[in-house]
């Protein structure tokens, strides 16, 4: 079977296809497919993007159809955020999170939820909660009513985002501060009990970093230790040209799996531009509004060089490279988005810039960064084949 599928991968992945056999005998009609993410690395793990308002409607018709050719997962960018969903604390609003699911489930998809409890974007009620009691009812309210809602529908849940420090401390959000360690513990339970089929993951930045990784290690031997279900680690990868080291992401892979943790990629861009954080450390201001307009934190305005469509593609495949030698332990990976135009990082950390992050450009073609990846992937195949 595992040989049937690896001819079936690379005949794919070379861009042919496939005799569809039909029920009239006289009948063998070719259907010719196009490579895409998800066919060329279906053996090795699921590939996905984060859907917008234009995709959930329907009305970005040309990035959805590159959602329904390359990818077989995605995740909610914005519209299951606390903020969002749950505004008030007797409102919750689900159109926009049904039309979600709505749409992973006619493509047949993983469908993620993202994220269940976060600081950020959550609804300003939540965190004038002072009393550790009101809190938790509020949480159990919150992740029993969306994830119940869900049930069987929503396949991962982005638990808990961003819940540690750079140095692996607790982030001491309003949650941590009124309720301590123990609302975490409370979000897992609660999402468990809620849909016991669901996969449960945390979900952070910067989880490449020795400190920080040291911090989920404890999160995690603290779940398990109290028969807590907890099932991944999303290692967001916001990444840029230079950083963070090939060996730094894999010693973390390493050790998440060591914990018997799925891993996944769950919000890959690598930022073409420079960022305040690069700059030397005196020169490191605050407040990022004072680079808006700076051409020198915007080099490309008017087109990605071809020079930089190179680096961009070499730390791509250095990325990829590492993925596939660790495809056993990881589940997915989920770009941040569909088309460089429609990154956030076009505005963030500092608004009105053009970013090159993604695998597709404004007009929604491959960039170099995704030949690069898919020949990549070929030759792997190739090489399999010839059992090298
Ligand atoms: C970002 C969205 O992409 C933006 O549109 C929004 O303005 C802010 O949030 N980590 C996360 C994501 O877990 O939810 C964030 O998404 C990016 C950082």
């Amino acid at each position: 079977m595992r040989t049937y599928l690896k001819c079936c991968f690379m005949f794919l992945s070379m861009g042919w296809l496939a005799v569809s056999c039909q029920q009239d005998t006289t009948v063998t009609k070719p259907v010719l497919e196009k490579p895409s993410l998800k066919n060329s690395f279906k053996k090795d793990f699921l590939m996905g993007a984060a859907v917008n308002d234009g995709h959930i409607n329907g009305t970005d018709t040309s990035s959805l159809k590159i959602i329904e050719r390359e990818f077989n997962t995605i995740t909610p960018e914005n519209i299951m955020k606390w903020m969002y969903l749950h505004p008030q604390p007797d409102s919750f609003y689900f159109d926009m999170a049904d039309k979600y699911v709505a749409l992973g489930k006619k493509h047949d998809m993983h469908i993620v939820g993202h994220t269940l409890l976060w600081h950020s974007q959550i609804a300003p009620w939540m965190d004038e909660i002072k009393d550790p009691v009101e809190m938790a009812k509020q949480i159990e309210n919150h992740i029993n009513t969306i994830a119940g809602r869900y049930k069987g529908k929503i396949h991962t849940w982005d638990v808990l985002n961003e819940a540690l420090n750079e140095d692996g401390s607790y982030r001491t959000s309003n949650f941590y501060n009124v309720m301590g360690e123990s609302y975490i513990e409370l979000a897992f339970r609660l999402a468990a009990a809620a849909d016991p089929d669901a996969k449960l993951v945390y979900n952070d930045y910067n989880l490449w970093k020795p400190e920080k990784r040291e911090g989920v290690i404890r999160l995690v031997k603290n779940l398990q230790s109290k028969g807590i279900k907890i099932d991944g680690i999303g290692m967001q990868a916001h990444y840029s040209l230079v950083g963070p080291e090939i060996s730094d992401i894999e010693n973390s892979i390493i050790a998440y799996a060591k914990l018997g943790m799925e891993v996944s990629m769950t919000e890959l861009d690598v930022t073409a531009l420079p960022n305040p954080w690069d700059l030397d450390g005196a020169a490191v201001k605050q407040n990022y509004e004072e680079y808006e307009g700076d051409p020198v934190m915007n080099p490309y305005p008017n087109g990605f060089p071809d020079s930089m469509q190179v680096k961009m593609a070499d730390r791509y495949e250095d990325l990829f490279q590492l993925y596939l030698k660790y495809e056993k332990n990881i589940d997915r990976i989920t770009f941040w988005g569909v088309s460089n135009g429609q990154s956030w990082l076009n505005g963030w950390p500092i608004k009105g810039r053009t970013n090159y992050p993604l695998f597709f450009n404004r007009k929604n073609k491959p960039q170099v960064a995704y030949e690069r990846v898919m020949q990549l992937k070929e030759k792997k195949s190739k090489l399999e084949e010839a059992g090298k």
